[in-house]
């Protein structure tokens, strides 16, 4: 029997314990065990409407999943790097696998809870961080065993790309961010998507595991989008070209350059084609040239498949 921990029942916590119980039989065909979810930590207990979940599974003490001896596996889908980053601490040290889709957190503790996953022995997984549903991060390792990584670049917000979408198409900067906030896509600060924050920690993610190199956040040059006009959108159309937020990253010989900020792309490139939530990730190696990423970038469902493709890398025998 596998037993699994989820910290955070919002969009994403939501969506991995639907999928999960959708397709719980193939998934333990796959793994060739049981699958319990054990225990759900949620902040409110009374904020939730479970449906048809026993209710006994929430808990609002968070020591009750990760310290939870019959519990092998942690999900963990909150944003939240107070609480819950000291309560993976606590998992790890326990032994548990980690399983998380926490940009901000991975971000700020990446080199910590790296080490520490090592130290203990445990698998500590963060597809879902970077790119919703992309499949980037498992295919860094890959790449750079027959590859030196020069330069990547990419669309890595899903709220940014469908507010600049939406607003090529008429509407409302405003409109269009409650928009993406509907979709679930927005953090539940969006500050974080609209300034660029969120790609910064995704690209600060990205490239440190292409380069082989810590990227801090604050070596990457930050701009937002809130200053992009209409009238700045237009007359990019009208040129052929769209305005997105580009995320870039790259070997020069003084080190890594590394900006996010929004930046013409020609609207037949792979960045320029992307629309709504959708993200790209393009990855320039020396051998095999340029490899290019796209899919789903942000909301329940997509990001739930990437936490639940980690699921199966650990659980699978
Ligand atoms: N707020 C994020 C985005 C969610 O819009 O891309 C996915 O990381």
């Amino acid at each position: 029997m596998l037993n699994i921990g989820i910290l955070g029942f919002g969009t994403v916590g939501k969506a991995t314990f639907e999928i999960l119980q959708e397709r719980i039989d193939v998934i333990e065909a796959s793994v060739g065990d049981e699958i319990i979810v054990k225990k759900i930590f949620v902040r409110n207990k009374n904020k939730h409407n479970y449906d048809n979940i026993d209710a006994n599974l929430f808990t609002d003490v968070i020591s009750e999943v990760v310290e939870d001896d019959s519990v092998d596996i942690i999900i963990e889908a909150t944003g939240d790097v107070g609480v819950v980053y000291e309560g993976i601490k606590v998992a790890i040290a326990n032994g548990k696998h980690i399983i998380t889709a926490n940009k901000e957190m991975v971000s700020r503790h990446f080199e910590e809870l790296n080490q520490l996953a090592n130290k203990h022995d445990i698998q500590l997984k963060y597809e879902a961080a970077v790119g919703g549903a992309i499949p980037i991060l498992c295919q860094i390792p890959k790449i750079r065993e027959l590859n030196e990584i020069v330069e990547i670049n990419g669309v890595l917000n899903g709220t940014c790309n469908f507010i600049l979408s939406a607003m090529e198409k008429g509407m409302d900067y405003n409109k269009a961010l409650l928009d993406a906030q509907q979709a679930g896509f927005a953090e539940a600060d969006p500050t974080a998507d609209v300034e660029a924050y969120d790609t910064v920690r995704k690209l600060r993610i990205l490239a440190t595991l292409a380069f082989g190199v810590k990227v801090a956040e604050d070596e990457i040059t930050r701009e937002g989008i809130i200053n992009v006009s209409k009238k700045e959108i237009d007359t990019s159309k009208k040129n052929g070209m769209r305005i997105k937020l580009v995320a870039h990253a790259k070997k020069t010989k003084d080190g890594i350059e590394a900006f996010v900020k929004p930046t013409e792309v020609e609207i037949n490139s792979v960045l320029g084609g992307l629309e709504d939530g959708e993200n790209a990730v393009s990855v320039v190696c020396d051998n095999a040239g340029e490899l290019v990423f796209k899919g789903k970038g942000a909301g329940g469902r997509p990001t739930a498949f990437s936490i639940l493709s980690d699921f199966l890398a650990i659980a699978c025998k």
